[in-house]
């Protein structure tokens, strides 16, 4: 495995299922009452937020404690860098701090990237997402999730044909997704109205489509993205009501799925818009899940980047 965690594309077909399968194992931890591994004992690991986020920050936290780690948490507001710090000098000071691994999340694309590759800071960096680039770690438990239940737990995701719908453009969800998808083997599937695909989509991996009726049968899993207003300047479609009723998820279109079919969603949902509250809460939806197996899937991300020493399954 690469050092660090920036892009889905650091992970090689063999890594990727090395972190499934770790996270796999991982999980039976998880289901004991005694959830807590020495692992990471006595190792830093530093929650660097310049960006909004309860669920992911949340899920990298209990990750963290899970193994044993002592946790971090920056956050940007009401910290130093609002008063003008740059992500250099940041960088130094978790340095000087000892921190064994940054997962940071950032507005801009590339923060992850620039703190991994300028000599600021030896630690370890993981993306929890940045701006419109990627978030690896939302595609592997999504991932993860789909394996779970479509592939019984084991192998690559080879022949399933799984939909991101949505606000591709502005979605670093999507942009993971589609190259890790590809890695395992699935064909990842692009539906979005043609304002909120990117330019170049042509030249990503799997194939994409306008029209979400067309896909609908043929899939075996659908990832519903939000549309995320806070990015956009301009307007990408001429109301939210056309936009739920041509890209939006509904019963009447989840009963023209097959009946496996997985729904996800990465969360935080508006419900109502990209997916109406009857399907978030169906049978198919995993979406409460995909929020556990997030934990599960960090650790293992952890454990393997920071080289836990000691037995897994050793439990104190
Ligand atoms: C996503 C994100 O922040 O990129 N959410 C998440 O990580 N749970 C998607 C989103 O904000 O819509």
């Amino acid at each position: 495995m690469n050092k660090h965690l920036i892009s889905a594309a650091d992970l090689t077909t063999e890594d990727a299922i090395l972190v499934l399968d770790t996270a796999r194992e991982l999980a039976q931890i998880s289901d004991r009452p005694m959830k807590k591994l020495p692992t990471l004992r006595g190792r830093t690991v530093v929650n660097l937020f310049f960006e909004d986020s309860t669920r992911t920050r949340i899920s990298f936290e209990a990750a963290a404690k899970r193994l044993s780690a002592d946790v971090i948490n920056f956050s940007a507001k009401g910290s130093s860098v609002s008063k003008g710090e740059s992500l250099k000098d940041t960088a130094q000071t978790l340095h000087a701090m000892g921190a064994d691994a940054v997962v940071i999340r950032h507005a801009s694309s590339g923060a992850p990237e620039l703190l991994a590759t300028k000599n600021w800071i030896d630690a370890v960096v993981i993306n929890a997402g940045d701006g419109t680039h990627e978030h690896p770690t939302q595609a592997l438990l999504d991932c993860y999730t789909i394996r779970k239940h479509l592939k019984n737990n084991d192998g690559n995701l080879a022949g399933l044909k799984i939909a991101i719908v949505g606000d591709i453009l502005h979605s670093r969800v999507a942009r993971s997704n589609a190259i890790l998808l590809k890695t395992l083997g699935a064909t990842p599937i692009m539906v979005a109205p043609p304002t909120l695909l990117p330019v170049g989509i042509e030249n990503w991996p799997g194939e994409f489509s306008y029209n979400l009726e067309d896909v609908l049968s043929e899939i075996d899993g659908i990832i519903m993205l939000r549309v995320q207003q806070e990015r956009m300047n301009a307007a990408y479609f001429p109301t939210a009501r056309e936009y739920s009723r041509n890209y939006g998820l509904t019963s009447n279109r989840l009963a023209k799925m097959k009946p496996t079919a997985l729904v996800m969603h990465p969360g935080p949902m508006n419900r109502g818009m990209e997916i109406t509250a009857e399907v978030a809460d169906s049978k198919n939806s995993v979406i409460v899940e995909q929020v556990a197996n997030g934990v599960i899937v960090r650790m293992a991300v952890m454990y393997l980047l920071l080289g836990g020493s000691g037995e897994m399954g050793e439990n104190k």
